[in-house]
């Protein structure tokens, strides 16, 4: 189910963000090949102008004002620079005309009247007559001259105008075509990109409508798609895991549960018409659901005690008397079975910071497991090694072993091997070691050999 399917789509969102950031930056860049080829073209013009001017008044002030010299000078400049391209006037105090020459009446006409304004900088658009009919466009300068008259130089900027319109519309236009051709990419591109997400949403949705096993296939769009794609099927592996370990668990212990409940009610209808029972009910009773008790207790411990980390108040125990005292403990149950247990102890104390029941269940269920799975005669030795930030405890036999097959399942919870099946427990013993050690943030370790014995290696960090 789509959460905001009024959200607006990642697709349309990338494409308009593509091509507002390449209009904006086509159009910065646009505005200033504009500006700057226009203020190049300007300062050009105005120097030519300026120069003009300045021959023009030192010609003035040689010819002493005379009109037909003057007249002379301007057809000299109108040859040089193109009659068509300079207007020049030179006007009285008043602006009454003295000699000009320009290529329009019109633009006579438009100069007289500045020059009456006494405007020193301006710009003149007329258009010619027929029939060339062509517009005219003059930048024009006025100064004063030395006696009081007015000089005015214009300069034909058409051609300069209409080059910069010609390159607003080449710039226009490409910046039409940029877009076109930018906004397509960032569609293709965003299409690709979204065709990775989908796939990641429909293996999504695929698994919560029960499909266990779906996973993306890579893509190798991108890396940060790889990292999701990947982040997406480690986390489903470890889903699926722990869903299967999860159903596992429950038929195991429904399963351990079934069994001293048929045997409980089996017995009480038995003993209800009026059979004769083996073992009294009421022992019988007490047995099996002390059974189920201790079954239903070592697993709560073993959530309670979790995989993680614990941070419970702690005491500082000996480890050494700690061993010794468990060792005395189980003395009497390891002779009866015919064994002996050797321990191995540092002589100075070993201080670890623990909790007392906790630990004695650790070793308790290990050396169960040792007088348990080891024929008379046998050896189990408790050693204990003290290292700078970590002690070290094992616990060996030279009983049955277990095969390399069993070996990763022995912390499973009630996993047995077939041939413990006929012997007591609830396959609980080892993954409560292996919770209560992953408390103390250690590890513990199996290794065996069929035949030759087992060894538990705990190391746990002090
Ligand atoms: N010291 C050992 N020697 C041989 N097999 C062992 C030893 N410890 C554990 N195992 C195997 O691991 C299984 C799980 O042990 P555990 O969790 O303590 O369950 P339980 O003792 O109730 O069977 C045992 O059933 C047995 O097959
Ligand atoms: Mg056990």
């Amino acid at each position: 189910m789509c959460s905001d399917r009024k959200a607006p789509s990642l697709r349309r969102r990338i494409v308009a963000m593509s091509l507002c950031a390449g209009a904006l930056i086509l159009f910065l860049t646009g505005s200033l090949i504009l500006a700057v080829s226009q203020l190049f073209m300007t300062a050009e013009r105005r120097g030519l102008i300026t120069r003009i001017a300045n021959d023009l008044a030192q010609e003035y002030a040689e010819a002493s004002g005379d009109k037909k010299k003057m007249r002379h000078f301007f057809e000299e400049i109108a040859e040089e620079h193109g009659a068509d391209k300079v207007s020049l006037l030179i006007t009285s105090a008043a602006g009454e005309e003295i000699v000009s020459m320009c290529h329009s009446d019109a633009i006579l006409r438009a100069m007289l009247a500045h020059a009456r304004r006494n405007v020193p900088e301006y710009r003149i658009s007329k258009e010619s007559a027929a029939p060339r009919r062509r517009r005219n466009v003059l930048r024009v300068k006025t100064t004063e001259l030395p006696d009081g008259r007015r000089l005015s130089v214009g300069c034909d900027v058409a051609n300069d105008e209409s080059y910069i319109a010609f390159l607003a519309t080449i710039i226009g236009c490409s910046l039409l075509v940029s877009l076109l051709l930018g906004g397509w990419a960032a569609d293709l591109l965003a299409r690709r990109f979204i065709r990775s997400l989908r796939n990641v949403s429909d293996a999504a949705n695929r698994i919560r409508d029960g499909e266990w096993s779906v996973r993306v296939a890579p893509s190798r769009e991108s890396r940060e798609i790889a990292l999701l794609e990947d982040a997406f099927n480690t986390m489903c592996d470890r889903n699926e895991k722990t869903i299967r370990e999860l159903r596992t668990l429950t038929d195991d212990i429904a399963h351990d549960l079934r069994t001293p409940l048929t045997r409980l009610r089996t017995a009480a209808e038995f003993a209800a018409m009026g059979g004769q029972l083996k073992t009294p009910l009421s022992e019988m009773v007490f047995e099996q659901s002390s059974d189920m008790l201790e079954l239903i207790n070592t697993m709560l411990e073993i959530s309670q005690t979790g995989c993680r980390v614990d941070n419970t108040p702690r005491e500082n125990i000996d480890f050494c008397t700690f061993l010794r005292e468990t060792a005395d403990l189980y003395s009497t149950v390891v002779e009866d079975h015919g064994l002996s247990l050797a321990l191995a102890l540092p002589p100075e104390p070993v201080v670890f910071s623990g909790h007392k029941g906790r630990l004695q269940r650790l070793i308790g269920n290990l050396l169960d497991n040792a007088i348990k799975f080891t024929p008379k005669g046998g050896v189990i030795s408790v050693s204990l090694a003290d290292g700078a930030d970590v002690l070290t405890l094992r616990v060996a036999d030279t009983g049955c072993g277990i095969s390399p097959r069993d070996l990763p399942n022995v912390f499973r919870r009630f996993w047995r091997s077939d041939a413990s099946r006929s012997l007591p427990g609830n396959g609980l013993g080892l993954a409560l070691v292996k919770a209560i050690v992953t408390s103390y943030a250690g590890f513990v370790t199996c290794e065996s050999e069929q035949g030759r014995g087992t060894v538990f290696t705990i190391t746990l960090p002090h």
